[in-house]
C-alpha cells in the first residue's frame, strides 16, 4: 500500500499560496519553489540511512552517525523537478544528481521519455525522485519504472501538488514507493491538469 504523507506545515502552506497564485511572476515562483523545497527536505531526509563510524571530537573518540560512502541520489524528472532538485542538493551536497527527461504529449497527456543520465551505482543508492506535479501519474510512473529498470530498490518520491488520479495510479504500478506531498488536490480538468493546482509547473518556473 502506497505510504502518502502530505506535510501539513504553516510555512510550506504560505508558500504554496505564493505558488498557486497567478499573479506570482515567475522570478517569485522560482525563488518560492526552492524555498518549500528545502523546508519539504527535513521530511524526506529523515528517511535517510546512516552508518556508524568512529571519529575523533577534539575531546575524545566517539562512534558517529554518517552517511554511506555511495551517497543517496536525487533524481529530477525534468523540467520541472530541477528547482527541487537543487533545493534538496543544497542541505545534501553529498548527493549524485540524477536527470529524467518525461514531457507528456500536449493530447494524449501520455508522458514521454526523452533523456536519462543517472549517478553510477544508482542501485545501491537510496533515492529521492523529485517532481513538484503528480497529476496522472504517468511521468513520475515512468521516472521510477526506469529507476527500478536499473536496480534500484529504495524510492522516495518526493512533489508538491498531487492529484488524487495520480495517488491512485502511482501506487497501482509502484506500491513500495513512498509519496511525501505538500498537498493533495482534488481532482484533474478534462486537460489533465490539477484543480486547484498550480497551473503548469515548468511553464511557471521558466517563463516559457
Ligand atoms: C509536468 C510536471 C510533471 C508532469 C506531471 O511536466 O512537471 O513532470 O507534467 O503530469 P503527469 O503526472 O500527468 O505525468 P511536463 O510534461 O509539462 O514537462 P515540462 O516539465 O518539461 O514542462
Ligand atoms: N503538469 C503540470 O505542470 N501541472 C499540472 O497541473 C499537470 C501536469
Amino acid at each position: 500500500m502506497t505510504q502518502i504523507t502530505v506535510l501539513n506545515h504553516p510555512l510550506i502552506d504560505h508558500k504554496l499560496a505564493i505558488l498557486r497564485d497567478k499573479n506570482t511572476p515567475a522570478w517569485y515562483f522560482r525563488k518560492t519553489l526552492v524555498e518549500t523545497a528545502a523546508l519539504m527536505s527535513w521530511h524526506c531526509f529523515q528517511h535517510l540511512n546512516t552508518e556508524t563510524v568512529a571519529i575523533d571530537t577534539p575531546m575524545e573518540a566517539m562512534q558517529a552517525q554518517k552517511l554511506p560512502e555511495l551517497s543517496p541520489a536525487i533524481v529530477s524528472i525534468l523540467r520541472a523537478g530541477n528547482g527541487m532538485a537543487d533545493a534538496l542538493a543544497t542541505v545534501l551536497p553529498e548527493a549524485g544528481i540524477g536527470h529524467l527527461g518525461m514531457e507528456r504529449d500536449a493530447k494524449t497527456h501520455k508522458a514521454r521519455a526523452y533523456y536519462a543520465k543517472l549517478p553510477p551505482e544508482i542501485a545501491k543508492r537510496q533515492t529521492i525522485l523529485v517532481d513538484p506535479m503528480l497529476a496522472t501519474g504517468g511521468s513520475a510512473i515512468m521516472a521510477a519504472d526506469q529507476l527500478r529498470s536499473e536496480g534500484v530498490t529504495d524510492i522516495i518520491f518526493l512533489c508538491l501538488v498531487a492529484a488524487p488520479e495520480g495517488v491512485s495510479a502511482f501506487h497501482d504500478a509502484h506500491p513500495d514507493i513512498p509519496i511525501i506531498t505538500a498537498a493533495l488536490d482534488r481532482q484533474l480538468n478534462e486537460n489533465s491538469y490539477i484543480l486547484p493546482g498550480l497551473g503548469d509547473a515548468g511553464d511557471r518556473i521558466f517563463n516559457t
